[in-house]
């Protein structure tokens, strides 16, 4: 279908997702759809992303209401792939991008990005867009996939849109359907955070040790939250350190993530 469109002169813009689809997720789709003649969505609960003991068996799935958001929202096709399909008995190559994979979400979860930048690979093999959109909201990720994208001369423009906040700031996550109403409430403590820190940043304050602190201070209030890091990084390298400001927080069983570049305003 995609060949056929190139060979029409058609652009293609593709939108990678898990399904679950919600705000974030929508906004992706909008933009996919103002910058290119046609639009594919993929959904794939991509497997090999999930390490031992992660949600992959009770991620999300709603195949039904996912297919009538897509069709409303205009897309052009639905790239729904089975397991068997991307990794038929056999099938032993991963992907591996050095270095950005290496801190926070890479030590957290081992093989993650290998699993992420691998299937991304296979998406971009197998739809051949001329655009992808990502969300800001998995900041390493994007890091990974523009870096495996350049490095395998992948001819796709890396778009990288906005994170789509609810009005109490929480960053919209499929992930977050799994919160009760009380962590829910704390799930607050992580945009809380981000936007304390832009604060004081716009303020004047640079040094990464203080406003590493403000974050720690923030999250710690909430007693439901538990930290798993708080950092200041670089948002191309995630090695050496810069305004990009990342978080990792469980609230209760629920790992949740957001970001935020701190020299810039903070949302809402
Ligand atoms: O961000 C996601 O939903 C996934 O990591 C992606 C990019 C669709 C790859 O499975």
């Amino acid at each position: 279908m995609s060949r056929r469109w190139r060979r029409e002169g058609l652009s293609i813009g593709l939108v990678p997702t898990m399904g679950a689809l919600h705000a974030g997720h929508l906004s992706l789709v909008e933009r996919a759809c103002q910058e290119n003649d046609r639009v594919v969505v993929s959904i794939f609960v991509n497997p090999i992303q999930f390490g031992p003991g992660e949600d992959f068996e009770r991620y999300p799935r709603d195949a039904e209401r996912d297919a009538a958001l897509l069709a409303k929202a205009g897309v052009d096709a639905i790239y729904r792939p089975t397991v068997a399909a991307m990794y038929p008995p056999g099938s032993s190559t991963r992907i591996h991008v050095a270095a950005v994979t290496e801190p926070l979400e890479g030590q957290a979860r081992p093989g993650h990005f290998d699993g992420v930048a691998t299937v991304v690979a296979k998406l971009f093999t197998a739809v051949e867009p001329d655009r992808a959109y990502f969300g800001q909201k998995d900041a390493q990720q994007v890091a990974v996939v523009k870096r495996m994208a350049r490095d395998l001369d992948f001819q796709v423009e890396i778009r990288v849109c906005p994170t789509v906040r609810e009005p109490d700031g929480v960053a919209r996550s499929s992930r977050n359907a799994y919160l009760n109403v009380e962590e829910r409430k704390a799930a607050a403590s992580l945009s809380s955070a981000l936007r304390l820190a832009a604060g004081t940043y716009a303020g004047g304050e640079r040094h990464p040790q203080r406003l590493r602190e403000i974050l720690r201070e923030r999250l710690e209030a909430e007693p439901l939250a538990q930290v798993e890091y708080a950092e200041l990084v670089d948002p191309e390298t995630f090695t050496a350190p810069g305004s990009l400001a990342v978080l990792a927080v469980r609230i209760g069983r629920t790992r949740l993530i957001d970001n935020h570049d701190l020299a810039m305003e903070f949302p809402g």
